[in-house]
């Protein structure tokens, strides 16, 4: 756990460097989706009363460390004014002497809204030197981009080297006892969802996951290497056959551990994403020619029965195409299921947190995380650099 949280610092007159995590998706020029403006709003705002300026600091997208006008963060800045209500003036760059005169300019209770740090290849190289120039705009440190702290960056690492006191703010101290309840003092039964495309991009999760719960429960694409291991026929449903060894060796420690795997019994099957048709069909009568998109009924039904005993459930992976509203049951439906079930649930990933509010089940989520790979990584296990920084560091 960070070692100082915002409410510790003596922000009068103090200029605060806040790293946020506004990587939000964008459409025609315009924020697409501001849950992540929205959740960074409490911090920002109890600096701005406490009487700080605040020098408010974000990535966006992947620019490859050069200014790209498509990855400005002057739409953000345009939606944050309106929630915050004031002016969030953009500033052309991150570093700088400009930037330097405009951040000594600030008076308390003003905000200046950084450009993209990712125009600076430096910030992702974790560079002590750039480091140190984002540390001059300011007093002090906080550290709000949960969704970010798995990224050794300048910004969210390097930083806290160069200013101190350096804080977590209240969405990083939320996520990580939210995710901690899960790693450490789940109430049990703990039941983990996963799902998703691709298996190789969640097998640390599983083998981490395999000593922390009691039932696994496994859909959406990735499933279909699980049931290749066992020998089923899956038709054209992705495979990822160099990984088919390794989740017979899990499926193996699985049972040797006592512990439950849920896999899909019957399959939504189609020629492809694209079609307009599709049927059901049981696991064992996988059409040879068509591939599974979503989690069929049977198995719905199963997974709500895992479901119905949990104290604590962690949901992370869509169990089918979703977005295509033929394939889209499965994990709608799951979500209603998980969110009624009874259990502390947490959710996390962009699209598993989509699928939720598509259900119009947000508000019975226990807890909805901001984060992707950050929320992956943490369950399995490995330590957050942008964590580790304020942990080790005050
Ligand atoms: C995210 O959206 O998961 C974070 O903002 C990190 O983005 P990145 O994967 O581009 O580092």
């Amino acid at each position: 756990m960070p070692k100082l949280s915002v409410e510790d610092l003596d922000l009068a007159g103090k200029r605060v460097f806040l790293r946020v995590d506004l990587n939000v998706p964008l459409a025609e020029g315009q924020v697409a989706d501001d849950t992540r403006l929205q959740t960074a709003l409490p911090t920002l705002l109890y600096c701005l009363k406490a009487g700080a300026a605040v020098i408010l600091a974000s990535h966006l997208g992947r620019p490859k460390g050069k200014p790209d006008p498509k990855y400005s963060l002057a739409p953000v800045a345009r939606r944050l004014e309106e929630r915050l209500g004031q002016p969030v003036p953009l500033a052309p760059d991150c570093v700088g002497e400009a930037v330097e005169a405009r951040a000594r300019s600030l008076e308390p209770g003003q905000v200046l809204l950084l450009e993209n740090l990712r125009f600076h290849p430096e910030e992702e190289a974790n560079d002590p030197v750039f480091a140190g120039a984002l540390a001059r705009l300011a007093d002090c440190y906080v550290n709000d981009a949960f969704a970010a702290a798995h990224r050794a960056h300048a910004s969210i690492e390097a930083i806290t080297r160069s200013l101190s006191p350096a804080a977590a703010g209240f969405l990083m101290r939320r996520e990580l006892e939210a995710l901690g309840r899960i790693l450490e003092r789940p109430e049990r039964p703990l039941v983990a969802i996963l799902g998703g495309a691709k298996v190789s991009d969640k097998l640390a999760l599983v083998e981490h996951l395999l000593e922390k719960v009691d039932t696994l429960l496994i859909g959406g694409g990735m499933a279909f290497t699980f049931l290749s291991a066992l020998g089923h026929g899956v038709g054209r449903s992705l495979v990822e056959p160099g990984r088919i060894e390794v989740a017979r060796r899990v499926l193996a420690e699985a049972s040797r551990r006592g512990k439950s795997v849920g896999l899909p019994v019957d399959a939504v099957v189609a020629e492809s994403p694209e079609s307009v048709e599709s049927r059901t069909v049981g696991i064992r009568e996988m059409p040879e020619d068509l591939m599974g998109l979503d989690i069929g009924p049977l198995t719905l039904g199963r997974f709500t029965q895992a479901l119905g005993g949990a104290k604590t459930v962690v949901w992370n992976g869509p169990m089918g195409v979703f977005e295509r509203p033929l394939f889209a049951r499965g994990t709608v439906e799951l979500a209603r299921r998980v969110a009624v079930c009874g259990a502390f649930s947490v959710v996390g990933g962009g699209d598993t947190v989509a699928a939720v509010q598509q259900a119009g089940v947000a508000e019975k989520i226990g807890y909805l995380s901001t984060a992707g790979g950050a929320f992956l990584e943490f369950l399995e296990g490995r330590v957050l650099p942008g964590v580790a920084a304020l942990a080790e560091r005050a």
